[in-house]
């Protein structure tokens, strides 16, 4: 079996300069299409800690706490481990916890998914716009050490890319538009990825359907007004029509 370190090692460094922790939410989640995605993922992680009264969390790579600022907030009863490999996120972290009056539940841990620094066990953990970035092998090592770390029957949350919609649009863009890989799926291809590694999709969202309008949404209208941009998205999102970007799986520990 070959392990891509040095693949491993670029993702690690992608994130480790203060500028990109800094600005990461700003850069990523403030226009109208990146809120919808980030509301979204919030919620669904929320309504998996409601319906499965969930009270022990771990979140893995977090980066500066974007969801987990906002799922405490949701679930001021769960309490958790936020991991992260680069102490600038951390740090970023731990400032909006404490703003958000959530430190108190929630310990920050710097440390590498490959190799969890400790021996706590979970009832559930999620991870976002992490393991899609790394090949085959690596996922595993990661399934295999979030596995170790659920209790029996435990959860994981995590987003996976639709081959068939982002395919064609990764065909017509620059380089400099998708700069760090991505692993991308057909949906039996996940649930065969996850069987492979002990765990079975119990409940999934679709997101972002229509993505050529959402952005074209985001582009023509945004710049004038994000709100009006963010009103139509919500229509076109209620509509539910046309194949998603991506899924948010839940998963269980078999
Ligand atoms: C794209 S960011 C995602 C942040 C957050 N999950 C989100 O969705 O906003 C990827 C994060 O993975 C972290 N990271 C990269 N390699 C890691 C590793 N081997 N172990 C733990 N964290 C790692 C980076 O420091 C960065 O914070």
């Amino acid at each position: 079996m070959t392990y891509d370190d040095d693949h491993i090692e670029q993702l690690k460094k992608a994130y480790s300069e203060n500028k990109v922790s800094d600005s990461y939410i700003e850069d990523r989640f403030s226009s109208a299409i990146g809120r919808i995605l980030h509301e979204a993922q919030v919620s669904f992680v929320v309504e998996a800690i409601t319906k499965h009264r969930i009270t022990s969390v771990l979140e893995v790579a977090p980066g500066p706490a974007r969801l987990t600022v906002d799922i405490g907030a949701s679930c001021r009863q769960t309490h958790g481990t936020i991991m992260d490999f680069n102490v600038n996120m951390l740090e970023q972290a731990q400032k909006r916890l404490s703003a958000s009056g959530l430190a108190e539940n929630w310990k920050s841990v710097a440390g590498d998914a490959f190799d969890m620094p400790f021996k706590d066990i979970f009832q559930l953990a999620y991870s976002f716009r992490f393991i899609r970035h790394f090949h085959k092998e690596d996922r595993n090592r990661i399934y295999n050490q979030i596995h170790q770390h659920l209790e029996p029957n435990g959860f994981l949350i995590f987003d996976a890319i639709n081959r068939q919609v982002s395919e064609p649009l990764r065909a017509n863009a620059t380089v400099d538009e998708y700069p760090i890989y991505d692993e991308l799926y057909d949906f039996q291809q996940l649930e065969q990825e996850l069987k492979q590694n002990q765990f079975r999709i119990v409940e999934y969202i679709a997101v972002q359907r229509c993505y050529s309008l959402l952005s074209k949404i985001q582009i023509l209208i945004g710049p004038r007004s994000e709100k009006l941009a963010y009103r139509l998205m919500k229509l076109v999102e209620a509509a539910k029509i046309g194949q998603p970007l991506e899924w948010i799986v839940l998963c269980q520990k078999i």
